[in-house]
């Protein structure tokens, strides 16, 4: 019920600081502009250290979580700008910058997790969070089972209670854009819950308003959007995210001022990227669903995609990767990287330029043909990173890239 109102007093003016009405595009334009002073632009406080005019000071700024003027590993200006604006587009209390997508893995893993302890892991995930989870925790005594996302209750069902303290998931996964489902991973009670929501962004899922404890990406990708950047950050709870900074300060993988400007500058332009790649991903989708040289296309905005409904509930857009099979096997693989000729054979995803990626050769190589098999890597699959470009130029180029493996 709404409260009575005193007709007394004036109506109360709206504060011009409240953007929870505004859209997510909206939202990501206005967002973390705190230090701006008069500048339209972010800052680049491109500095180690800062002046503290007493030993108070800065003993005050050398125990304080989040403290942003005293020594750029502990915060920095730039950075905090980055970081207020990933917190307000996830819903979230607060969020750390890191150097890297690892990065704040790694410290989310690490940090959180010590030797006795247990983690349920999809087995779907980027083969660099795959080895951190198979290699390092159990050098330091973490175990970790990893699950099917795609199997209903899969995640639940392996927690072991009193041991298990982290459950950590990837939606869409790379690279085969399989999906967990984050109402399932958000019902979790006990451990903390961890999305990588990096092929999704903010503007396309929100795994906090599921109940997710905390949201990581790589804003390397489409967050920073145009390869410039290497970046990674971790939105949650205040406390949580503090307790994460404790660790993040130890382990030195902070963020570089230069690229958490691009990330925010990258921020500004997201919701249009994002509608252009998604649409462009579509009909290039489409186009290869009925090629002759295609045995398999995976791509969310497709009917044929096995989790297309949990796509439409969780996703507002399908986003701009897609990863397809080819019947030619590895030869055929090459073959059609190395013939692209509007797209670029690189690893990497979410900017301007149409990458192709060959996992099993490149993301994957470190996965034995058991894990290729299970996280559904063929020697002829390739991944698409749609970019910019004109979506007709990408499908004659796919076109004629695929003339020449077929038999
Ligand atoms: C889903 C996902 N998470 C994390 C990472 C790691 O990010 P970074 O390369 O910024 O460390 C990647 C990198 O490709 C990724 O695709």
């Amino acid at each position: 019920m709404p409260e009575p109102t005193d007709a007394s007093s004036p109506p109360e003016a709206p504060d011009p600081a409240d953007r929870s009405h505004l859209h997510p595009e909206t939202k990501a334009i206005r967002a973390g502009r705190a230090d701006n002073d008069t500048a339209l632009a972010p800052i680049l406080w491109a500095t180690t250290t800062f002046v503290t005019p007493t030993i108070d000071e800065g003993r005050r700024m050398a125990t304080m979580a989040g403290a942003n003027r005293f020594y750029s590993r502990y915060g920095n200006p730039t950075v905090q700008g980055f970081e207020d604006a990933i917190a307000e587009l996830e819903g979230a209390e607060s969020a750390r910058a890191f150097a890297s997508g690892m990065g704040a893995i790694s410290a989310v893993v690490l940090g959180l997790c010590s030797k006795g302890d247990h983690i349920v892991a999809q087995r779907q995930l980027y083969a660099g969070t795959q080895l951190l989870l198979q290699t390092a925790c159990p050098r330091f005594g973490i175990d970790v089972t990893f699950v099917d996302a795609t199997v209903p209750g899969s995640f639940a069902e392996a927690i072991r209670p009193g041991k298990t303290t982290l459950v950590f998931a990837e939606t869409p996964a790379n690279p085969r854009l399989d999906l967990a489902d984050l109402d399932e991973i958000g019902a979790i009670v006990g451990p903390i819950t961890v999305v990588d929501s990096t092929f999704a962004t903010p503007l396309v899922q929100r795994p906090l308003d599921h109940g997710v404890d905390l949201v990581v990406h790589s804003a390397t990708k489409a967050i920073a959007g145009h390869n410039d950047a290497t970046l990674g950050v971790v939105a949650g709870s205040e406390e949580l995210v503090q307790w994460l900074w404790s660790f993040a300060v130890l382990q030195g993988a902070n963020a570089s001022p230069f690229d958490a400007m691009n990330g925010l500058r990258g921020l500004r332009t997201l919701g249009v990227r994002l509608r252009h790649q998604s649409e462009s991903a579509q009909r290039l989708a489409e186009v290869l669903e009925r090629h002759p040289a295609v045995t398999r296309v995976s791509y969310p905005g497709l009917e044929s995609h096995p989790q297309r409904e949990l796509a439409k509930r969780q996703m507002t857009l399908p986003g701009g990767l897609l990863t397809f099979d080819l019947a030619g096997g590895l030869e055929a693989g090459r073959t059609f990287v190395e013939s692209t000729r509007v797209a670029q054979l690189a690893t990497s995803l979410g900017g301007p330029e149409t990458l192709v990626t060959h996992p099993a050769s490149t993301t994957h190589v470190n996965l034995t043909p058991d894990e290729l098999v299970a996280n559904g890597i063929e020697p002829g699959t390739i991944r698409v990173s749609m970019g910019l470009e004109h979506v007709e130029d990408l499908v004659a180029d796919f076109t004629q890239a695929l003339a020449g493996i077929l038999p």
